[in-house]
């Protein structure tokens, strides 16, 4: 039988329980940091030292950290769901659980990327990357991710994976950022569509929507029982 296609949006939320600061919730990265200084092109411009060293510190705890049981559960859902994972995080908890399909809409930590050549990437098995570490044509390398004012490569191909969607589930995320946030409205009105957020995130104009106001943990726990008790 042809399983129905269940569609993961994923924001930094859902990797809290495993360690990793959000960016907006109080103490969040954006507190601490101010985003023009970091996630920029004017600031890898400005001072790449310190964009590869804010990037460096992110990528040792990303080395470090596991995924939690609501990754798991995502990737435990593919036995009875033609499972997609479109993720705003830069994280890799979602392949470490076991999810076969991801797509990431913001980059990857744990890939570098030649400045002169942006076809040319490269998986880190370290979790540094320093200022005169360059690709094989001598080009300084950065941080495969996307920084504000810069175009979302694998938005086109999100929002088709998102017209497919039976199902919808939009996990840990304050959906403040654009374009991503907009994904939401391309998956079908027919659609079921879940939101799981401890917060009260503000969605307008989403037909079937079931809010589960819980962390991504215990939330997905919830949603598990119910996609798999009472099918959708
Ligand atoms: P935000 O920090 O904006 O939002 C995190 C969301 O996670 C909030 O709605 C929290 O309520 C929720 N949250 C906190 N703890 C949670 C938990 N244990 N379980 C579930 N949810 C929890 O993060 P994003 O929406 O992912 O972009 O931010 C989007 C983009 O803004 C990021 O991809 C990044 C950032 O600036 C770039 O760097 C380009």
């Amino acid at each position: 039988m042809l399983k129905k296609k269940l569609i993961i949006f994923s924001g930094a939320g859902m990797s809290a329980e495993s360690g990793l600061k959000t960016f907006r919730d109080n103490d969040g990265l954006w507190e601490n940091y101010k985003v023009e200084e970091v996630a920029t092109p004017e600031a890898w411009e400005r001072d790449p030292k310190m964009v590869l060293e804010f990037y460096n510190q992110r990528r040792k705890q990303v080395f470090d950290a596991e995924p939690n049981k609501a990754h798991k559960i995502i990737a435990e859902l593919e036995e009875d769901f033609d499972v997609e994972v479109i993720t705003q995080n830069i994280d890799n908890l979602h392949e470490k659980a076991g999810s076969s399909k991801v797509l990431h809409l913001h980059g990857e930590l744990l890939k570098s990327r030649s400045t002169a050549y942006p076809f040319k990437t490269y998986p880190m098995d370290t979790p540094e990357l320093n200022w005169g570490d360059t690709c094989e044509l001598g080009a300084q390398l950065r941080p495969h991710v996307v920084w504000f004012g810069e175009e979302v490569p694998n938005l086109g191909i999100a929002q088709k994976i998102c017209e497919e969607a039976d199902i919808l589930v939009i996990i840990g995320t304050s959906l403040n950022v654009y374009p991503a946030a907009n994904l939401v409205f391309y998956a079908p009105e027919k659609a079921q569509k879940f939101l799981i957020d401890p917060a009260n995130v503000l969605v307008r104009d989403l037909k079937n929507l079931k809010i589960i106001q819980k962390k991504a943990e215990e939330g997905m726990e919830e949603l598990k029982q119910t996609l798999l008790s009472h099918p959708v």
